[in-house]
């Protein structure tokens, strides 16, 4: 099975791809929408067709990527009917299997940190993905979204710790670089929730948690019962439009080779070779400009400020280089050219050459 444990830094979530080595028919748990081209850029590099989005429940810290992975990987979204989430396209219930290719999630309900929790089982028992019902060595708060420490108690207790000791946890959250515990060391070593602990001794360490309120919750409860759907995508969702970009799984926006052949006119294309490269064998691209890379900080302001800047280089390693540091000093309206100059030549696209040069 192809597996992946994806993490947004801004609120500690994890996402988790899993998908099927034959198909390719994968699902992603909990998408966060702030990394959904990151997350979309992984699942083209490996190859899966995303069939669905699951979130274990109703979020209060981030808002779900999974309205904007339908748009973009055409992917369905689910979540569980006790959730509330209006605009899905599966209400699961308890016991439910979600298939991808020849494996599957099974549903378990995990209620407590709210009402609808889910957690998703793998079909081998071997992996459990537990959202925020049951964190590494902690657990989910139980103070909003009609939560109760009673029912955490017995959803961890009865759904979670009668999986075998070697099923791995994969949590919702981690605050502490944590990533990954199995049942067994939950059962031992969780503070709130293994051991001897009743649930008199868990409602009574969850009464005094003194959590503040999450930051996100006015804007992430209201989106989220409608699976992600926001009035508006903000700039950190947004698409660039200058230009059909599309963005690498390591974060860099590319240009194609044919459309900036087509529209070379309307943007900048800087080539950040050596010299003795522009000079080369491969030549350079008609009307390009060019800064070395080492030089490229210093000389950005020979660039024009209103048009936009295509990246070149060799193979594309520098060029994305480039856009990185051209992003550093405010020029978001940047992309590199996929595959670099080599590339260029492959497609037969055209080039000046050293001998035409001046
Ligand atoms: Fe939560």
């Amino acid at each position: 099975m192809i597996f992946r444990q994806l993490f947004d830094p801004q609120s500690s979530t994890f996402s988790y791809l899993l998908g099927d080595e034959s198909s390719r028919e994968a699902v992603l748990i909990d998408p966060v929408l702030e990394q959904v081209r990151r997350d979309f850029a992984v699942i083209e590099d490996l190859g899966l067709r995303l069939l669905w989005s699951l979130d274990t429940h109703v979020h209060a810290d981030h808002v779900t990527g999974a309205r904007a992975l339908q748009k973009r990987a055409g992917s369905q979204i689910a979540i569980s009917r006790a959730s509330g989430a209006q605009g899905a396209d599966r209400y699961l219930e308890p016991e439910e299997r979600v298939t991808f290719g020849t494996r599957y999630l099974r549903a378990l309900a995990t209620p407590g940190h709210t009402r609808g929790c889910l957690s998703f089982v793998l079909d081998d028992l071997s992996r459990v993905f537990t959202g925020d019902s049951l964190l590494i060595r902690s657990c989910g708060r139980t103070d909003f979204q009609e939560g109760s420490a009673v029912l955490l108690y017995k959803s961890v207790h009865q759904s979670l710790f009668c999986l075998p000791d070697s099923c791995l946890v994969y949590p919702g959250h981690d605050y502490r670089g944590l990533c990954t515990s199995s049942i067994g060391e939950e059962k031992r070593f969780n503070p709130r929730l293994g051991g001897a602990r009743s649930v008199a001794d868990f409602t009574g360490s969850m009464e005094h948690l003194g959590l503040p309120h999450p930051k996100k919750i006015d804007v992430a409860v209201p989106a989220n019962l409608h699976c992600g759907a926001l009035g508006t995508e903000g700039p950190a969702t947004a698409d660039p439009q200058w230009a059909p970009l599309s963005f690498s799984s390591a974060g860099i926006w590319e240009i194609d080779p044919r459309w900036l052949e087509e529209n070379a006119a309307s943007v900048q294309i800087v080539d950040v070779r050596e010299p003795h490269e522009w000079h080369g064998p491969l030549g350079h691209i008609c009307h390009a400009i060019a800064i070395p890379l080492g030089q490229l900080k210093e000389r950005a302001a020979e660039l024009a400020p209103d048009r936009p800047i295509v990246t070149v280089c060799r193979a594309g390693g520098r060029s994305a280089q480039a856009t990185v540091i051209l992003g550093h000093i405010g020029r978001g309206d940047c992309a590199s050219l996929a595959g670099g100059m080599l590339r260029w030549c492959a497609e037969g696209l055209a080039t000046e050459d050293a001998r035409n040069d001046p």
